[in-house]
């Protein structure tokens, strides 16, 4: 996910368990063939990450190929292409989720790929464009004539964004279609809805914004798929993590941080993840707030141990 699972947290997440596979942030074609250090950055990975796949962006197959050289020479397992980001940024340059709606152009681009690489070659796309254009299972069936080895769909479409529900209907009839394995995601917040969602016949269930909130999400649902009682995370648990990541990132190179200080680049990145760590918490909000709030990586962290590791006695009455 964009902006949020950079190396440290993907690293800590499968430390957890239950996770079979990790993706990048997505990653521009553009970028990477012109070798631009920020774009170079989102696509880095560590050994512990494996199997990893690196998801990358972009319209013109040429490109796209280019850029899927780059990502096999880098190591990574798996290449995946972006064809389900709606934001206008991504769209209007023919990416993104714009790739439905030009279905033999998107399986011209995974042709290309497949081409130029021996690392398979996988998409990532949403029900379709809008209502009116539903076309996920057509052009998962045509990028599956051009070579791709499997897709994910993200029952939504386009137009939707992130408002109503996920088409898991969709998502089941596409695992029923196609030859090549099938991926779902959409509105997994709780262990359990993984494990249903399994059901549906996919080979496999991509969690987004329910790991955010609860990084250990993918290890219940594994305790919960093997019949043990889910893992309980306690608020020490939560706020180690937190902990660990900052840790972690001090620990990274970032160019952004040529823009700003190291420390102000870690604070940054502790606020996105505390926007999606701190939803459902008892006094989520109030925490959140106090990390918006901290100036200094000192003072994240003691606000981080405070709430998590050392909280307050409730008062004597
Ligand atoms: C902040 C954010 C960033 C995302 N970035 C990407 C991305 O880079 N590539 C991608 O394929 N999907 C991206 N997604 C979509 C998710 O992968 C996922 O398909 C979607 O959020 C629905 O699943 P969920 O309900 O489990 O979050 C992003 C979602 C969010 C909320």
């Amino acid at each position: 996910m964009a902006g949020m699972t950079d190396t440290a947290f993907r690293r800590l997440v499968k430390r957890h368990g239950g996770c079979g596979l990790v993706v990048t942030e997505m990653v521009s074609s553009e970028g990477l063939v012109r070798g631009i250090d920020r774009t170079l950055e989102y696509a880095e990975y560590t050994e512990e990450e494996r199997p990893i796949s690196i998801q990358i962006f972009g319209g013109d197959p040429e490109k796209m190929a280019a850029a899927a050289q780059i990502v096999e020479g880098m190591g990574a397992d798996i290449v995946d292409v972006n064809m389900g980001c709606p934001v206008p940024k991504i769209a209007k340059h023919n990416a993104g989720c714009s790739l439905m709606r030009e279905p033999a152009h998107a399986a011209s681009v995974i042709s290309a790929m497949t081409k130029a690489v021996s690392i398979p070659v996988t998409a990532k796309m949403r029900a379709g464009w809008n209502d009116d254009d539903r076309n996920a299972p057509t052009l998962a069936r045509m990028v599956e004539d051009a070579g791709a080895a499997a897709v994910a769909v993200h029952g939504r479409t386009a137009a939707q964004s992130y408002t109503g529900f996920a088409d898991w209907v969709l998502v089941a009839r596409l695992a029923d279609d196609l030859t090549i394995p099938v991926f779902g995601s959409g509105d997994c917040i709780e262990p359990e809805q993984i494990v249903d969602r399994m059901r549906a016949g996919v080979e496999g269930v991509l969690v987004g914004r329910g790991v955010l909130r609860n990084p250990w999400i993918l290890s219940q649902a594994a305790d919960l798929i093997d019949g043990r009682t889910p893992r309980v995370v306690t608020q020490e648990d939560r706020g180690r993590f937190l902990l660990e990541y900052i840790d972690l990132l001090m620990q990274e190179r970032s160019d952004e941080a040529r823009v700003m200080t190291h420390d102000k680049w870690v604070i940054n990145k502790l606020r996105a993840l505390g926007s999606w760590y701190t939803k459902g918490l008892e006094n989520g909000s109030h925490l959140r707030t106090a990390i918006n709030s901290a100036s200094s990586l000192l003072e994240l962290r003691e606000t981080i141990t405070a709430f998590f590791l050392a909280p307050q006695p409730a008062p004597v009455r």
